[in-house]
């Protein structure tokens, strides 16, 4: 038996690669710098997927993580701020034995990208020294867009770049979003490949390090019951629903300048649609996935002129009730224009024009202030025919459906018919249903543990590569330019807890199906 089969679903994968009974990810003595190290990610989901990594074991033996930012700090005020951002945020609380050792990797340099990176150069040479580190780094950007061009060019003035793959290696790391539009993005991936060969970059859409979404290859190629059924000969149509109860929070000011469409469509949903709709990749290569996943995009069926007003809702939430809680509206959010026209919500249908999925709608649906936080995709295969136990047309069953459910309750299911005991032949709609929580106990790793994990292990597999984020921006810009265009067009409202305004409801009905609430 080869040895990757995980044979006892007793412990999860890992405590199986930290029991060394899974193969190792081999991650390397490296420098982590993060750029943007005292700022709200860091805080919330840097130190804290740093810390269960090392909880798990899964650290590289020697490591240094240095934040990087223009506050005054000391090592020891740094080393104070990330304890309580994992207080605060990390899935598993602070150990007193592995908290000193976590917290002794931990280093602040005061720096400015305004000014010369000379004296942050000489710090992390001194503590790569102290640490016995060969002087690998990660550059992680946790800043804001703005700063993404200017940060990597200083960089790359301050010398502390070898282009390709020569040692000391650096790696960069990117946070979503690239760019506010297809120029934009273009703009910094240029700079970026000024200073980084594309093997350096990383490109991060946390959604792809979600433990379900890297499931969905997993469910269609290691077993044969699905990918027989996934085409246009069995497949109605596919839903992708990624629901936030949430608002905007406190992040207006990027929101604002944002909206659904680019926040959350542009990456996360496309690619939740890559992973569902792609051909089977000869291999598990970086490259070669990724591969697949771009001619996934690259075979949407582009929306002009009038498609966008009859293929795409937008809306925004107004004052409503969300869990029992009355909520404010978005205009009301504070941060938030009163006349704002930002989109909090989209639904749309798209075509993939290929042999696989002629003909098969997909329908995406996202949104702010939703009954609930729930993301899933669900493929709806076609009705057997209305024949036998599907003759009446007033009580037709069921279609069978397969639900992902990414989050939370983490799973899938597969709805299909089933005799109800009995003397009389009646059908009745009955579940298959897996928990994640349930096979597999504990709490899965947070998308931030395996990205950075695989970052210093130096594989790409789950990060946009520069042609995927340039090829999702080239489809989604004429529906950002349509809406623009009419700067007069009302905008659907729905009620906080709602889901969604009435036309994205019409807009699955004119075709005959419905949203399934997941
Ligand atoms: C981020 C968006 O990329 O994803 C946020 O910028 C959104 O607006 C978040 O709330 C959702 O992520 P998750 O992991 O909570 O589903």
């Amino acid at each position: 038996m080869p040895e990757h089969v995980l044979t006892a679903p007793d412990t999860s994968l890992y405590e199986q690669l930290a029991a060394g009974t899974a193969p190792p990810i081999a991650a390397e003595p490296v420098s982590v710098v993060i750029f943007g190290g005292a700022g709200d990610l860091a805080h919330r989901k840097l130190l804290p997927a740093l810390y269960n990594l090392h909880l798990d074991g899964l650290l590289p033996p020697r490591v240094a993580i240095t934040g990087v930012g223009r506050k005054s700090m000391t090592d020891d005020d740094y080393r104070q701020f990330a304890r309580t951002g994992v207080e605060s945020f990390s899935r598993r609380p602070i150990d007193s034995h592995a908290w000193p050792t976590f917290a002794a990797n931990l280093f602040w340099a005061s720096a400015s990208i305004d000014g010369s990176l000379a004296s942050l150069g000489a710090r992390l040479d001194v503590v790569e020294h102290e640490h016995g580190l060969p002087g690998d780094r990660l550059y992680y950007l946790a800043v804001p867009p703005s700063l993404f061009v200017p940060t990597v060019q200083q960089l790359d003035r301050a010398r502390f770049i070898v282009k390709g793959t020569a040692r000391p290696t650096a790696r960069i790391v990117v946070e979503k979003p690239i760019g506010h539009d297809l120029e934009s993005a273009r703009a910094i991936n240029d700079a970026i490949a000024q200073v980084f060969d594309e093997h350096q970059v990383y490109r991060i859409d946390h959604y792809l390090g979600k433990e379900t979404v890297q499931n969905i290859l997993v469910l269609r190629f290691a077993n044969s019951i699905f990918e027989p059924l996934f085409n246009q000969k069995y497949i109605d149509h596919v839903q992708v629903t990624v629901a936030e109860a949430e608002g905007v929070g406190n992040r207006a000011g990027y929101y604002e300048s944002a909206g659904a469409l680019r926040d959350m469509v542009q990456n996360h949903l496309l690619q939740l649609l890559c992973l569902v709709a792609t051909e089977p990749p000869r291999s598990l290569d970086a490259d070669v996935i990724r591969d697949e996943k771009l001619e996934v995009l690259e075979s949407l069926r582009p929306l002009q002129g009038e498609d966008v007003d009859t293929s795409t809702v937008r809306g925004r939430y107004e004052a409503g009730f969300v869990m029992g809680q009355p909520v404010p509206g978005y205009r009301e959010e504070p941060g938030v224009d009163p006349d704002s026209r930002t989109e909090t919500f989209v639904a749309m249908r798209l075509w993939i024009d290929n042999w696989r999925w002629a003909g098969v709608p997909f329908f995406l649906r996202t949104g702010k202030r939703l009954p609930k936080r729930a993301s899933e995709i669900s493929v709806h295969l076609k009705e057997v025919p209305p024949i036998l136990f599907n003759r009446n047309p007033g009580a037709r069953l069921d279609p069978n459906i397969l639900s992902l459910r990414i989050q939370p309750d983490e799973g899938f299911a597969l709805g299909i018919s089933s005799k109800i005991p009995g003397p009389r032949v009646r059908v009745y709609p009955v579940q298959m249903d897996f928990h994640y929580g349930s096979t597999f106990g504990a709490t899965s790793p947070e998308a931030y543990e395996r990205l950075l994990l695989d970052v210093m292990a130096g594989d790409q597999t789950l990060f946009m590569r520069r042609d995927q984020v340039e090829a999702a921006w080239h489809w989604v810009m004429p529906i950002l330019d349509r809406w623009a265009s009419d700067s007069t067009a009302s905008i659907p409202t729905y009620a906080a807890g709602e889901w969604g305004p009435p036309e994205a409801d019409r807009l699955v009905r004119t075709m005959g199906r419905e949203w399934k609430a997941p």
